[in-house]
C-alpha cells in the first residue's frame, strides 16, 4: 500500500531499540524532502531491505535509498567520522551516492572515547548497560563537560589542536589513572588522522538548523528518524541501563536546531514482542524453548554488534510510557509474522512489585529488579500472507483482537502493521 504523505513526522522506538524503525522510516521516506537523524550515533543499526538487498545503516538516515529526500545528520547525533566515511563509500559501491548534510555542531567520537567506553563499562560492573563500545557515553560526557570536539573543529586545525589537547589529556588521565584502562593512540596520530577525515567530510558539513528552518518556511516535508527506544532514554529509560541521549521524540528539536508547532504524526515503532540487547532488568523476558523459537524466527541478533537479543512477551507497561513520553499519535506494530503459529500469546499488562500491582514504569531500580510480569493471554493465529493491497480487514481475526487489546490498554491507535522485513509487507489501517 502507498504510504500517505505527511509534512512533519517523527518515527521513534517504543521499546529497547531494534523495533524496526529503519524499515518504517524507509516505508514513509520516498516522497519526503528531508529525513533527519537527531540523536544517538553508530550504536544504532537500522536495517532496510529493498528488493532482497539488505542495507544496514548506522549514521545515515534510512531515507537514503530513495532519490528524493536529502539525508541530514543533526547536531544531536554523535559522529564517528571513520564509520561515516565507510558508510558513505559502502553505499556508493552499491550505486547509492548519499545526498547528505552533516551538522557542523555534531560532536565527534574520537578513538579515546571508544577506549573509555571499555574502561567505564568495566568500572560500572553490574550497573553498566552493556554498551555497544562505540564511545557513546564518553563522547556525550565530553560534550557536557564542554571540551568536546565538533565537526566544524575538524576543519580548523588550530582550534582542533587546542581542543584535542584538553580532551585527550582528560580522557587519558581518567582512563589510565582512575579506571585502569588504556588509551591506545597518541595525540599526534589522532590529530593527523582526524584532520584528514575533516577534509574528506567537508563537502557534507553545513549549518543544518538554518537549512531545516528554510525548509520549514518553504513548507517542505521532513521526517525525523529516532535511534534506540524509550527504555534506553537517558532520563525516561531504565537508568542507568540506558544509552546517553534522549531518545524521546521531544528531543528532535534540540537535536537538529529547528522546532515546529505542528507535527502531523509521531509514530512509535513497537515489536509485537520485546527484545533487548545488553544489560538491565527485563520483566517480561522469557527463556527456554519459546525464547529460542522467537529468537530464531525473528532473527534476533544485533545489527550493530551481532549479539543475540534477549527476548520477551510484549510489555504494555513499557508501551504505555512510550505513548505518553513520545506523545505518540500512532503505533507501528512490527514483526507480527514472527508470532505466527503460537497457540497462545501472553501480553504483560502490569508488574507486581513487592505484592503491589503497578501499571506505569517506575523510577526505582529496586522496583525493576523485583518486578514480576502480570500477563493476559490472548489466542494466537496461523501463518498468513499479505498482498500489495491488503488492509486490516485481510488480517487474521486473532491479530485484530491482539491489536484491539493493545490499543485499548495503551490508548493509542495501531495504524501500521508490519508482517515482514520488505517494504510491501506493510499493512495500513
Ligand atoms: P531498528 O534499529 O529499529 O531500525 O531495527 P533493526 O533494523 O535493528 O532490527 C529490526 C530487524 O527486523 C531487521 O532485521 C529488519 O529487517 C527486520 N524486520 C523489520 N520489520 C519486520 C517484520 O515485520 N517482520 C520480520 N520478520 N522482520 C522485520
Ligand atoms: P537502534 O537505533 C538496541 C543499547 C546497548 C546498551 C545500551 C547502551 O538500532 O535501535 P551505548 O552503546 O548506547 O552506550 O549502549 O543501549 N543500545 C541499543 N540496543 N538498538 C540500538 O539502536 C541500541 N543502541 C544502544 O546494547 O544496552
Ligand atoms: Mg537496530
Amino acid at each position: 500500500m502507498k504510504p500517505p504523505t505527511q509534512k512533519i513526522s517523527i518515527i521513534v522506538g517504543a521499546q529497547w531499540g531494534d523495533e524496526g524503525k529503519g524499515k518504517i522510516t524507509d516505508f514513509f521516506a520516498g516522497e519526503v524532502d528531508y529525513v533527519v537523524r537527531f540523536q544517538g550515533g553508530n550504536n544504532a543499526g537500522h536495517t532496510v531491505i529493498v528488493n532482497d538487498e539488505v542495507f544496514k545503516l548506522h549514521l545515515i538516515p534510512s531515507g537514503v535509498l530513495y532519490p528524493k529526500p536529502i539525508s541530514v545528520i543533526g547536531n544531536g547525533v554523535v559522529i564517528d567520522p571513520k564509520v561515516l566515511l565507510t558508510e558513505i563509500s559502502g553505499l556508493q559501491k552499491r550505486g547509492v551516492d548519499p545526498n547528505l548534510l552533516v551538522s557542523d555542531r555534531a560532536h565527534v567520537i574520537m578513538p579515546y572515547h571508544i577506549d573509555m567506553d571499555v574502561a567505564i563499562t568495566e568500572h560500572q560492573g553490574q550497573l553498566a548497560a552493556g554498551s555497544t563500545k562505540r564511545g557513546i557515553a564518553p563522547v556525550y560526557a565530553d560534550k557536557m563537560y564542554r571540551h568536546g570536539i565538533r565537526m566544524i573543529d575538524l576543519l580548523e586545525p588550530d582550534i582542533f589542536r587546542e581542543k584535542l589537547e584538553k580532551s585527550y589529556s582528560f580522557n587519558k588521565n581518567l582512563a589510565e589513572k582512575a579506571l585502569g584502562g588504556k588509551i591506545s593512540l597518541s595525540l599526534e596520530s589522532i590529530y593527523t588522522e582526524y584532520l584528514a577525515y575533516g577534509r574528506r567530510l567537508k563537502r557534507y558539513i553545513a549549518d543544518i538548523s538554518k537549512i531545516l528552518y528554510d525548509a520549514k518556511m518553504a513548507g517542505k516535508s521532513i521526517l525525523f528518524e529516532g535511534a534506540q527506544g524509550i527504555s534506553l532514554d537517558v532520563d525516561h529509560g531504565i537508568y542507568p541501563h540506558t544509552t546517553s541521549s534522549n531518545t524521546a521524540a521531544g528531543s528532535f528539536a534540540a537535536g537538529c536546531g529547528v522546532s515546529f508547532t505542528k507535527i502531523d504524526k509521531i509514530i512509535g515503532a513497537a515489536k509485537a514482542y520485546v527484545t533487548r540487547v545488553g544489560i538491565s532488568p527485563f520483566p517480561s523476558e522469557i527463556e527456554g524453548n519459546y525464547a529460542k523459537t522467537l529468537r530464531d524466527k525473528g532473527n534476533e541478533y544485533g545489527t550493530t554488534t551481532g549479539r543475540p537479543r534477549r527476548v520477551g512477551w510484549l510489555d504494555l507497561v513499557q508501551l504505555r510510557q512510550a505513548v505518553r513520553v513520545h506523545g505518540l499519535t500512532d503505533i507501528a506494530l512490527i514483526k507480527l509474522d514472527v508470532l505466527n503459529d503460537f497457540k497462545e500469546l501472553p501480553i504483560c499488562v502490569a508488574y507486581e512489585v513487592n505484592g503491589k500491582k503497578i501499571t506505569e514504569m517506575p523510577a526505582s531500580l529496586s522496583d525493576y529488579r523485583n518486578a514480576k510480569p502480570i500477563y493476559k493471554t490472548l489466542p494466537g493465529w496461523s501463518s498468513f500472507t499479505v498482498g500489495e493491497n491488503s488492509n486490516f480487514s485481510s488480517l487474521p481475526k486473532n491479530i485484530i483482537k491482539y491489536i484491539n487489546f493493545i490499543e485499548h490498554e495503551v490508548s493509542c491507535p495501531i495504524t501500521i502493521v508490519s508482517v515482514g522485513p520488505q517494504r510491501h509487507q506493510t499493512v495500513l489501517k
